[in-house]
């Protein structure tokens, strides 16, 4: 296969948890007016440019959302951009999921979860994540694919 093929470049994953698929229509005075498929087609042709590969994946299923990280350690995935919705807040077994694979990921979330309802400050993600971008709606994970790319 020739160099700088497809299959060579480096692979970003993009995740999204539950109810992200909604966005566009979902609560937008919270979560903005961007649908998944603007965000994400946005995230594909910044990545292309920079000759890596990216990948997103949405999904309402927690086990999905894990199958998909344990995936990404036998794709050779080099970083992980995640938000994980909801599941930022109770899923320990999504981060048992990112600690095993040790692929270097940062969370985002288009809301600044600290100026929300108490429930949403904690994430369970944080902690092992190499960073965390919340409150600067979707341009968040055009921020983190920047960073990304600085270290792929
Ligand atoms: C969210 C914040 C979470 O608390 C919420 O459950 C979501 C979206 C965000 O992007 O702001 O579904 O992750």
């Amino acid at each position: 296969m020739a160099r700088n093929s497809l299959k060579d470049r480096r692979l970003v994953l993009v995740l999204h948890g539950p109810s992200l698929n909604l966005l566009g229509t979902r609560e937008p005075e919270i979560y903005g007016r961007d649908t998944l498929g603007a965000i994400n087609r946005r995230l594909v042709s910044s990545a292309r440019a920079a000759s890596v590969r990216l990948q997103a994946y949405q999904s309402n299923h927690e086990g999905e959302l894990i199958d998909r990280v344990q995936r990404a350690a036998r794709e050779g995935a080099a970083f992980i951009i995640i938000n994980p919705a909801g599941y930022t807040h109770t899923s320990v077994a999504l981060r048992d999921a990112l600690a095993a694979v040790r692929i270097p990921f940062i969370e985002v979330h288009l809301s600044n979860i600290h100026a929300r309802e108490p429930f949403r400050r904690q994430s369970l993600l944080a902690e092992i994540a190499v960073g965390t971008i919340c409150g600067l709606g979707s341009r968040g994970y055009d921020l983190a694919l920047a960073y990304a790319l600085s270290r792929t």
